[in-house]
């Protein structure tokens, strides 16, 4: 979502005639663009602002902005805890985020700027229709919100307080950014939102699989995916959707974060791991081979062993392909900040390496039962490897990146081509999986069929 907004922030910013600059100690203008979900994505920010600042006192007229959540939570504060900073802005003013730096530029004071009234949000939806000018990479891959706050209030959690409340953004506006990203070569979209799956449900929009189906019409693109997913609202409409639709990538994220019930009741999940179960079965009685991945928290206020043994008995009854897990930590106006019975930051880690430690055997068992497989694959672009130079047993052929339908990330050689040159970023290609690691494939081209490739190629192009 803050990449997302980033790209606002940016279009914002070319207004003015900024440009971006991807040496920072040459910049007039630094914006951060901060994140609060957790404690250490907010330390992290405060000590890149401390970073910031010695460069200011060396060069006094760059310009520090301060965006996101971070702003929005602390205001006025951030000038507190970091005096150098010149602009606060909060998650509902990117849009008038180029107003903002204009007025810095004229009277130098500093400026906050959190508001979050409903109206606000409306107007920002209204600035979000114009289509995106000026952008001129080609990114085969990229994201798009379709709402944006949530209205769940998980005891844990902050978004909340920092995002507001629940808002969906009109389909015909989305169709017609997606539309727009794909005539400048994006081919798969990722479409996000706290809550997706009430998408539309507050305000008589469509329905979220109303939505995919519209999405699924583009022309172009390639491929849809979507984060993230509460299993409370997962309906059967959805799972239907992930059955029927083509383009509608085949996996599912969604965040289980605790195995007890007891813990999931005092999260307010609105969920039991029985019901979590049930989706579980569900899916994969309509999609067999779709992905699930999901997000866990570790030591939440009174999580007892015995409910940290169902965590671990629920991640070996559904071997999920991989997960994220965080360690608990406390949130400004979360519910759960005032709850007692912390755990200790020992025990917290120490849970998060047993579920990590557990997670791996599934992922790495997941991976290994594609060797042999023949997968399509999105290309992306180079390898990490090929664009380090790193060439494995000195081979000349070219390394390239992509997924799965299931999100996996493959690299794999392809031989040179002479009719395509190579030129395969953001086509579709059939790889044979020859090795498996626990975050990754290894596999080649099918042999004989660079052809293939070539073909598939230009009707991309043609479409
Ligand atoms: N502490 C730890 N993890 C958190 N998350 C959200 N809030 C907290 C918190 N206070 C995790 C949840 C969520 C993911 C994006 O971040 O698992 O799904
Ligand atoms: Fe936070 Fe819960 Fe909303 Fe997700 S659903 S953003 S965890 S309050």
């Amino acid at each position: 979502m803050n990449v997302y907004d980033t790209s606002f922030m940016i279009r914002e910013l070319s207004r003015l005639n900024y440009e971006e600059t991807t040496i920072l100690e040459n910049s007039d203008l630094v914006i951060v663009n901060t994140c609060t979900i957790r404690d250490k994505a907010e330390q992290k920010a405060f000590s890149f602002l401390g970073r910031l600042s010695r460069m200011k006192k060396k060069k006094p007229e760059l310009i520090i902005g301060v965006g996101g959540c971070v702003a929005q939570q602390e205001g006025k504060k951030v000038l507190k805890r970091a005096p150098l900073v010149d602009i606060v802005f909060g998650t509902h003013a990117v849009g008038r985020l180029s107003k903002l730096v204009q007025q810095f530029e004229f009277t130098r004071r500093p400026i906050v700027d959190v508001k979050m009234a409903t109206e606000i949000i409306e107007n920002q939806f209204e600035e979000e229709n114009i289509p995106i000018e000026g952008f001129t990479e080609e990114a085969v891959t990229g994201f798009v919100t379709i709402m944006r706050g949530c209205d769940n209030y998980c005891t844990y959690c902050v978004v909340p307080y920092v995002r507001g409340r629940e808002t969906s953004r009109r389909p015909e506006n989305i169709v017609s950014e997606i539309k727009s990203l794909v005539k400048k070569g994006l081919r798969e979209v990722t479409l996000l939102g706290q809550n997706v799956n009430s998408y539309g449900l507050k305000g008589g929009k469509c329905s979220f699989p109303e939505l995919l189906q519209k999405i699924n019409n583009i022309d172009g693109l390639q491929r849809i995916r979507f984060a993230t997913s509460h299993p409370k609202d997962l309906s059967d409409e959805l799972i239907f959707a992930l059955r029927d639709l083509e383009k509608l990538c085949n996996h599912m994220h969604l965040p289980v974060q605790s195995g007890s019930n007891n813990i999931l009741e005092k999260m307010n999940r609105k969920y039991s791991r029985e019901l979590y179960l049930k989706k579980v079965d569900k899916l994969r009685t309509a999609c067999p081979d779709i992905a699930i991945t999901t997000d866990i928290i570790t030591g939440f206020p009174g999580e007892t062993e015995s409910d940290f043994q169902q965590t671990l008995d629920l991640i070996k009854t559904v071997e999920f392909d991989s997960l994220f897990g965080f360690i608990y930590s406390d949130r400004p106006n979360a519910i759960a900040t005032d709850f007692s019975d912390k755990i200790s930051e020992k025990e917290k880690k120490n849970r998060l390496n047993q579920i990590l430690d557990l997670q791996k055997k599934y992922s790495k068992k997941k991976n290994m039962a594609m060797i042999g497989k023949t997968e399509l694959i999105l290309v992306e672009g180079l390898s990490k490897m090929q664009k380090k130079g790193d060439m494995r047993n000195g081979s000349k052929d070219f390394q390239w990146s992509g997924r799965t339908s299931t999100n996996k990330i493959v690299n794999f050689v392809m031989e040179e081509c002479s009719s395509c040159n190579n030129n395969i970023k953001g086509k579709m290609v059939e790889v044979i999986i020859e090795k498996a690691f626990s975050h990754s494939l290894w596999g080649k081209t099918k042999e004989n069929e660079n052809l293939y490739h070539c073909v598939k190629g230009e009707k991309d192009n043609a479409a």
